[in-house]
């Protein structure tokens, strides 16, 4: 049995070896020693964006989601003050006795606010080490009044900024695709469309070697904007082995969400990743998912179709494919099974 109210409490309590219900198989441990840092991973400087020769950044764009599903950005236009302040509120949160964290408690994954551990534990055979807040705010304004007091006014804040810059960034990606900058935005109903903000604690952990912070996964939307931990931890999978992402200070990781892949029927990657716990401090990332509304329909563009391209993915809709991902628990790769044609 994990932890009800979350691993957090168990590691304050001085838990001192990894619960049976953590400890990952032997070929999904995390082989700490044999994983190094992936320095090719494109940084992209979004003031480019601004300067005249705005293609060439538009094109390194275009370049990173189709060999990494990932890139990191630098020059975003988000405020240090403001990231600061959000990271503290949610350091503050998770500082609240168990008892008031779990007030927020829920599984049902369409309120505004809900605290979980792990990540579905209904249907995990393992647990992931952390504990999360989710928010869900889209353009919904009063759904920050949900929120804990604490968070609320960084968050407002936070989540404004974050907007602005996924905008920014829809607007590249489109172009980078050849679209026009406002197709992404029209094509996902981005007035109506779901944004997220997953606010993860992943405690110390005594055994690193044994367990997961978030086991092997892509992200089922069209992509995420994280604000790693200047610990690191994060990893992902390419060409069949495990590289860690490493930190950059004051950036962001964009990474690319199974619906970008769908949408332009393989060209843009998905991108597989997990993070690994440490032994020493807490570490707080902060994941920000960019969605379609729940009633588009996505599935490949005709431009991206031809007589050498067939179609690769079905079209389905954005909350059905959600809710699939949900239900069936964090699985490398296999959200996408929902949308292929060749695995129905
Ligand atoms: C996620 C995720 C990475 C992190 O929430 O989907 O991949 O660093 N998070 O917490
Ligand atoms: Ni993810």
């Amino acid at each position: 049995m994990g932890s009800v109210n979350g691993i957090k409490e168990l590691v304050d309590a001085g838990m001192k070896c990894v619960p049976a219900k953590y400890v990952r198989p032997l070929q999904d441990r995390p082989k700490l020693s044999e994983v190094s840092y992936a320095d090719q991973i494109p940084i992209i400087d979004l003031n480019g964006l601004l300067a005249p020769r705005s293609n060439e950044v538009i094109e390194s764009i275009g370049r990173a989601c189709e060999d990494w599903g990932l890139f990191q950005v630098i020059n975003h236009g988000i405020p240090k003050s403001i990231i600061e302040k959000m990271r503290t509120a949610v350091e503050g949160f998770f500082q609240y006795p168990a008892v008031e964290r779990m007030k927020y408690h829920s599984d049902d994954v369409c309120k505004p606010v809900a605290y979980v551990t792990s990540f579905n534990q209904q249907k995990e055979q393992v647990l992931n080490w952390k504990d999360s807040l989710r928010f869900r705010f889209s353009s919904r304004i009063e759904n920050f009044n949900y929120l804990p007091e604490i968070c609320r006014q960084p968050a407002l804040e936070y989540c404004e900024e974050t907007k602005r810059l996924g905008s920014r960034l829809y607007a590249a990606l489109s172009r980078s695709l050849g679209l026009s900058p406002d197709f992404l935005d029209k094509y996902l109903q981005s007035e109506v469309a779901n944004i997220h903000l997953n606010m993860h604690y992943y405690p110390p952990c005594p055994d690193p070697n044994l367990t997961l912070g978030l086991s092997a996964h892509s992200d089922p939307n069209v992509l995420t904007l994280l604000l790693q931990s200047e610990l690191g931890g994060l990893q992902l999978f390419k060409n069949g082995v495990w590289m860690a992402v490493r930190p950059i200070p004051d950036s962001f990781v964009v990474n690319i969400g199974d619906q970008m892949q769908i949408f332009t029927n393989g060209k843009y990657k998905t991108v597989e990743h997990r993070v690994i716990t440490n032994a020493h401090k807490p570490r707080i990332s902060l994941a920000t998912f960019f969605g379609p509304a729940d009633e588009t329909r996505v599935g490949p563009l005709p431009k991206f179709i031809d007589k050498d391209h067939p179609p690769l993915y079905r079209e389905t809709l954005y909350k059905e494919y959600v809710s699939n991902f949900y239900n069936k628990g964090l699985a490398r790769t296999a959200s996408l099974d929902f949308a292929s044609i060749n695995k129905r």
